[in-house]
């Protein structure tokens, strides 16, 4: 579907952030915002670019009651040569049909999205950051927005994208932050939402994660809903580990999200000749292994915190005890991390 976009420019267009300047992840916004309406009469309607700012929701809206909603993190990346590129967006733009379709929102194909994407991203591209390791993060994102609350299926619905330009998700960058493995809390279940990008996930973690917040962590590990015992994810990102050599990582139960950096780190990997395996992976496995010195390093890979961690594993089971750490075991890690921004932003072939 080949939307007509309609255009209102800001009438007070913001500075733009200079070189060097600090990024906090989501806190600047740039000068407009894209918008469509959709209800069961018109279909898909009013696409249009507007000046950000606040938008008007009826109390009732869908959205604000049952979590009817669905997004997607993506990103453009400023290239060498002065133009912007996304990596990898189809990926991206079938998720977020999938995850739309998951919660019977009114359905908008992947190549809607992604057309819609590149226009709004072409539209902004002014804004897309030229420092290494910055980016202009890209968030579509559709919700109900029908009036009576009683649950019933969705008959009207708005798409939006959004955009900011962005460092560093974490403060500590790529520095080892401290983890602590999660026994109460699961985020997702299998048959749930886990494998999809929806609100209700991550308002699921939003406890656990206050609580080791409390406790002087940064982030956790989360276990599988069944056992709570295989691992799935660390805080919003997929998680890998380095044992004895081998790079593992969780597999694809149905609660773990399909990363798409997760993937591209996976092909970039085997690429690079390292022995990458998606299987079942236990808690107490990788507990053993920070104990008998096999775990080389740990990390994560998300879209906002492209493999931004190594990990300093606390094992909470009880016990709150932080497990002894190998110093500068990050370095390695800060290596794969330049690459693959390498690799999204073709600053440098690898
Ligand atoms: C992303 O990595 O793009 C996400 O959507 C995670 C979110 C917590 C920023």
């Amino acid at each position: 579907m080949k939307m007509d976009i309609r255009v209102e420019r800001t009438q007070a267009p913001k500075e733009k952030p200079g070189k060097g300047a600090d990024l906090p992840f989501g806190h600047v916004f740039t000068d407009h915002m894209f918008i469509m309406d959709y209800d069961s009469e018109n279909g898909w309607h009013d696409a249009r670019i507007v000046p950000f700012g606040p938008i008007e929701l009826h109390p009732g809206s869908t959205i604000l009651h049952y979590g009817a909603g669905a997004f997607e993190g993506m990103k453009a990346y400023r290239k060498e040569d002065g133009s912007c590129q996304l990596f990898r967006p189809e990926q991206n733009a079938k998720r977020m049909e999938r995850s739309i379709d998951r919660l019977c929102l009114p359905h908008l194909d992947a190549d809607t999205i992604l057309d819609l994407v590149e226009r709004f991203v072409a539209f902004e591209q002014d804004w897309v950051p030229s420092d290494f390791g910055t980016s202009l993060y890209i968030r579509p994102y559709e919700f109900g927005c029908d009036e009576p609350i009683g649950l019933h299926g969705i008959q009207k619905a708005k798409f939006m994208i959004i955009t900011c330009p962005v460092g560093n998700y974490y403060k500590e960058g790529l520095k080892p932050v401290k983890i602590a493995i999660e026994e109460h809390d699961v985020r997702a279940v299998r048959g749930g939402t886990g494998d999809c990008k929806v609100g209700g996930n991550y308002a699921a973690s939003n406890r656990a994660e206050a609580v080791a917040e409390e406790n002087g962590f940064t982030q956790v590990l989360w276990l599988d809903g069944v056992n709570q015992k295989y691992i799935e994810e660390v805080g919003s990102m997929n998680v890998m580990f380095k044992v004895n050599g081998e790079i593992i990582t969780p597999m694809l139960t149905g609660s773990v999200l399909p990363g798409i950096t997760r993937k591209s780190s996976i092909e970039y990997l085997r690429s690079k000749g390292y022995t990458v395996t998606e299987r079942l992976i236990t808690a107490e496995e990788i507990v053993e292994a920070v104990k008998n010195g096999t775990l080389e390093e740990a990390w994560g890979t998300g879209t906002a915190a492209v493999c931004g961690l190594s990990l300093r594993l606390a094992h909470r089971l009880g016990r709150q005890k932080e497990l002894p750490q190998r110093r500068r075991r990050h370095l390695r890690l800060h290596r794969h991390h330049e690459l693959l921004c390498g690799l999204q932003s073709s600053y440098f072939v690898p």
